[in-house]
């Protein structure tokens, strides 16, 4: 598999902008996202077959307005602008683009008026979907308008130098036939090539790593997550024993966590990993600490330490396997305008700087799905794979307040219930995440006869395709009733549970 003959996506910073990247893959086509301010250089670097504009919400006329360089328009392949990304090019190519007073969310009529590559074989009427405010009133000279809605040109292109414009979103599933314009994008217009696929991804990937890597050996940190488990399984079929693995215990894990996944991954995956219970050390850096990030950066710190000790311990070890994903790469990249990050995610960055380590991180263009894809084609044990995403600080974001040992303890409980009752529903596998969050909240409850003035606990269940977006789990009241019912009887200090209906955006997943 290889990342050329693909389509760089260049963000303006739609909400959109992961989508268009992902329905590409969809289609075994490498996608890579940059942000709009990327070197030429860069995106020539991945000699793609195509060039993606996307959405943004800002206006052109905004002096803050995110900007390419407009040489992208003239790298020799074709280009595709997307609501923002359409306007940007009309602007940029001496078009006008009108300013609107509000922003247009939601449906409209797409008509076709004339032959074009983008929209062939589609009906001359459609349903589209928009989320746009400004409009294009003149197109830039060359080009020819090919759709219209009511309201605004919607469709346009320049056949001469391969320019295509929509002002709507053909990446949401509300457009309707809107994966056939990208795919007549993608195959029609830029004929890319269908090298995006599990076999060929895990063959180049083992031989890439086998390359550089050569008789040196390799060091890296499991999480217990499917992630890191992948990039090691990936980096322990290239090169062997010659990889040794850590898994720290920091004290923030589920219940049980640290002794079934230590066996599973010497005894299942058959790698070398050295268990180090560091519980008291993290412990220790947390006391008294209420603030989210405060507490991220101290778990980040105090990780990199522990970790470093180990690595001094096992020798001379020049390389670093990350499980570093996609969008977490996205996340932590922050541009002016687009796509920002929201939360410290320390398993980006960090460690390198402190450290003489080169970086393996072969997951690194691959969404969480096709992780778990590649951890199938590996033979990775199925629990492993659908075993839900846990944050890197762990408990300790679930945990609003102080972490103590005490309250972890009832954390733990609480949230063991959670995921028992889940999997004995059938969801565990339909729903993204699900956990209990212990809130320093008390209320008054009764129990027996006797007045009780306990903690309440948060059930928090999602639905997500890549933790980008996501809505909370509609569950049937009777899973809900078990889950309060037990936690309640079950866990002491709990006398109320509370379920999360907040979807994200505006919420996040986790609470801090
Ligand atoms: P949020 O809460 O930002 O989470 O909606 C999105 C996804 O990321 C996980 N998450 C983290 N993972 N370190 C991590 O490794 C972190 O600090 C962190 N914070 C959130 C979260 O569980 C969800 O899947």
């Amino acid at each position: 598999m290889s990342v050329r003959g693909g389509i760089v996506v260049l963000d303006f910073g739609s909400q959109y902008t992961q989508l268009i990247a992902r329905r590409i893959r969809e289609m075994e086509v490498f996608s890579a996202m940059l942000p709009c301010t990327a070197a030429v250089e860069e995106v020539r670097k991945l000699e793609p077959r195509g060039v993606v504009l996307s959405g943004g919400p800002n206006s052109v006329y905004d002096p803050a307005s995110p900007k390419c360089d407009p040489q992208m328009l003239q790298l020799g392949v074709p280009v595709l602008g997307i609501c923002y990304g359409m306007q940007w090019m009309t602007h940029t190519l001496g078009g006008t683009v009108q300013r609107a007073e509000h922003r247009e969310y939601g449906r409209a009529d797409l008509k076709i008026l004339n032959g074009s590559a983008l929209l062939e074989g589609l009906p001359r009427e459609l349903k589209i979907w928009n989320s746009h405010g400004d409009h294009v009133v003149a197109v830039p000279e060359g080009f020819q308008i090919c759709g219209r809605t009511e309201n605004a040109i919607a469709a346009i292109e320049d056949a001469a130098r391969r320019l295509f414009a929509v002002e709507f979103h053909p990446e949401v599933r509300h457009t309707d036939r809107g994966e056939e314009i990208l795919r007549n994008f993608v195959f029609g217009i830029c004929q890319a090539r269908q090298n995006w696929n599990r076999k060929a991804f895990i063959a180049e990937t083992v031989e890439a790593i086998r390359q550089r890597v050569g008789e040196a050996r390799a060091l890296c940190a499991l999480s217990g997550g499917v992630d890191s488990a992948v990039a090691a399984a990936l980096v322990h079929r290239a090169i062997g024993d010659h990889l040794t693995n850590v898994f720290v215990d920091n004290g923030l894990l589920r219940q049980n966590e640290f002794r079934d996944t230590l066996s599973l991954l010497r005894e299942r995956l058959g790698l070398v990993v050295v268990g180090v219970n560091a519980a008291e050390r993290f412990l220790a850096q947390l006391k008294g600490v209420t603030d989210p990030e405060e507490k991220r950066r101290r778990i980040g710190r105090e990780f990199i330490e522990v970790f470093a000790e180990q690595a001094r311990g096992l020798g001379n070890i020049p390389f670093l396997v990350q499980g570093t994903l996609y969008p977490d790469v996205i996340e932590s990249v922050s541009v002016k305008g687009p796509s920002q990050t929201i939360k410290t995610h320390h398993n980006v960055g960090g460690l390198p700087s402190v450290m003489p380590f080169q970086l393996l991180e072969p997951l690194r263009d691959l969404f969480k799905d096709e992780v778990r894809q590649i951890g199938r084609e590996l033979g990775l044990p199925e629990e492993m794979l659908t075993k839900h995403p846990f944050p890197g600080p762990g408990l300790a974001v679930r945990l609003l307040g102080e972490v103590t040992e005490e309250r972890l303890a009832t954390l733990r409980a609480a949230d063991a219930i959670v995921t028992e009752e889940i999997h004995r529903a059938g969801l565990y596998e339909k729903t993204w995440q699900a956990f209990a969050v212990l809130l320093p909240v008390r209320s008054v409850g009764v129990m027996g006869d006797e007045r009780h003035y306990g903690f309440t606990a948060a059930v928090r269940v999602v639905e997500s395709e890549d933790a980008m977006t996501a809505d909370w789990t509609r569950l049937p009241g009777e899973v809900l009733e078990r889950i309060s019912t037990r936690i309640v009887n079950e866990v002491r200090d709990i006398t109320r549970v509370v379920y999360d209906i907040s979807s994200k955006p505006p919420s996040t997943i986790e609470w801090e």
